[in-house]
């Protein structure tokens, strides 16, 4: 078994051009690349225009309640039912399960992917760093880190384990799915919806990122509360592409990553023939320096649910099966205050990465491109240097955050590293030693 790619034809990339897109959050979209291929006034018309075929395209049960429920209707040159019976592949180091080793309640962390001296493309290029829950659960969520160096080619992905929420870190991606082209850069995130097919194209020649593979539910925007009725992510910032069809009648492998496995079919025609379409089951970008960041005007600062950009909420309300929040730059005003993040234990789990810059609570070590994890209840907080440095601030005086764009993958479950990232190179096991400084400072005499 080889997750190579057979000797299917060289794909043509997507045409090069200033991409245009469809503008809020999980809208009911409406988009045609041939003028009058979508159908009016029904779904399913007995002949649609153009000789197309209508197919539907669910992300949620048909009951979900209205302001939950996800679909889309394709009008497309032939149904997704063709292709060559799916068989095995390797999964190269993806993985759906995540007990294989025992979870080690140790601090983690490490340093960045190194793009790979052999022809890699972004599937290839997946590597599972942790992950819990599972697929045939649907609840939990992957936590995988990329790093390819050539475009797709003659392959084409799907992932019906979940739903894909792709963070850049280093060079462009093009993703051409059967939706429409989103061109997507760091600092910008892409969602690609469970099931939806799609090639990346790599404009710069090499990337790597990270991604979130959400076996729960549908990413959405969280409720502001008092916050009122604008803020965090504003809806109209998210941004979903226009139809764009292939209309290519060569053979191609179509790669699927169903129940943890990884495997292959071959089509004789492009997947991405959708013509026009319509619903709210669609993939969108959206560019994180867009965020509208609150914080303290008087003194400490929020818990960083404040930050959070998208959630999906498990069966327990206010307890999510993963969030996404990110730490943007920012001005730090709180006067009388610890302004990096307090030390802390939290029941829920947290993965973080490092888009851009240096973040405020970890000043070496924690570089671009690389990763921590902290497990359920395990102490953390601002390294030794990070601690001094906060504690001598005149906070009297505003800071400005600058040149910074940490995120983090937060869930309710422990994150269970994969035994490929507790041997990967890039772990740096002096990582604890970070907090080794932090002297005992009480004085039972000294106030
Ligand atoms: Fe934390």
């Amino acid at each position: 078994m080889s997750n190579g790619s057979s000797a299917a034809p060289e794909t043509q990339p997507a045409p090069a051009q200033t991409l245009v897109y469809q503008s809020g959050f999980a809208n009911e979209f409406a988009t045609e690349a041939l003028e009058g291929a979508l159908p009016v006034g029904r779904n399913a018309p007995q002949r649609p225009p153009y000789g197309l075929y209508a197919e539907q395209f669910t992300g949620t049960a048909f009951t979900a309640p209205r302001d939950a429920n996800r679909r889309s209707w394709l009008y497309r040159i032939r149904p997704a039912a063709m292709h060559s019976p799916f068989r095995q592949i390797d999964n190269g180091l993806l993985a759906s399960a995540f007990d294989e080793i025992p979870t080690t309640p140790n601090q983690l962390r490490w340093g960045p992917q190194a793009i790979p001296t052999h022809p890699t493309d972004f599937v290839q290029g997946l590597v599972t760093m942790a992950g819990n829950g599972s697929p045939a659960a649907q609840a939990g969520c992957g936590i995988h880190v990329y790093a390819a160096n050539r475009s797709m080619t003659g392959r084409y992905f799907y992932d019906a384990d979940g739903e894909l929420l792709i963070v850049p870190q280093r060079g462009r991606l093009r993703l051409a799915t059967e939706l429409g082209l989103i061109d997507v850069e760091p600092q910008e995130i892409a969602v690609v919806p469970r099931g939806l097919r799609f090639r990346v194209e790599l404009p710069d020649g090499e990337a790597s990122g990270y991604a979130c593979e959400n076996y729960g539910a549908f990413f959405r925007l969280p409720s502001l509360g008092p916050i009122g009725a604008n803020g965090l992510a504003n809806s109209r910032d998210f941004q979903t592409p226009v139809a764009w069809y292939e209309d290519r009648d060569q053979a191609c492998d179509l790669i699927a990553k169903f129940m943890g496995n990884l495997w292959s079919a071959q089509l004789d025609h492009s997947p991405l023939d959708v013509v026009a379409w319509h619903g709210n089951n669609a993939p969108y970008k959206y560019d994180l320096r867009r965020f509208n960041t609150i914080g303290s005007i008087s003194y400490d600062h929020p818990d960083p649910s404040i930050f959070l950009v998208l959630q999906s909420p498990s069966d327990t309300p206010g307890v999510d099966n993963v969030d996404f929040a990110i730490f943007p730059p920012r001005w730090a005003v709180a006067e009388n205050t610890f302004r990096p993040p307090w030390f802390h234990r939290n029941v829920a789990s947290e993965f973080m990465g490092l888009i851009h810059g240096v973040y405020d609570a970890k000043e070496e070590g924690f570089v671009p491109g690389g990763a921590s994890l902290h497990n359920c209840m395990v102490g953390h907080g601002p390294d030794a240097e990070s601690f001094e440095k906060a504690l001598a601030a005149d906070t009297t005086k505003p800071n400005h955050i600058v040149d910074t764009m940490a995120f983090m993958f937060e869930t309710r479950w422990v994150i269970r590293p994969t035994s490929a990232a507790m041997e990967m190179v890039q772990l740096q096991k002096d990582y604890s030693q970070c907090w080794r400084a932090l002297r005992k400072r009480f004085n039972s005499s000294e106030r």
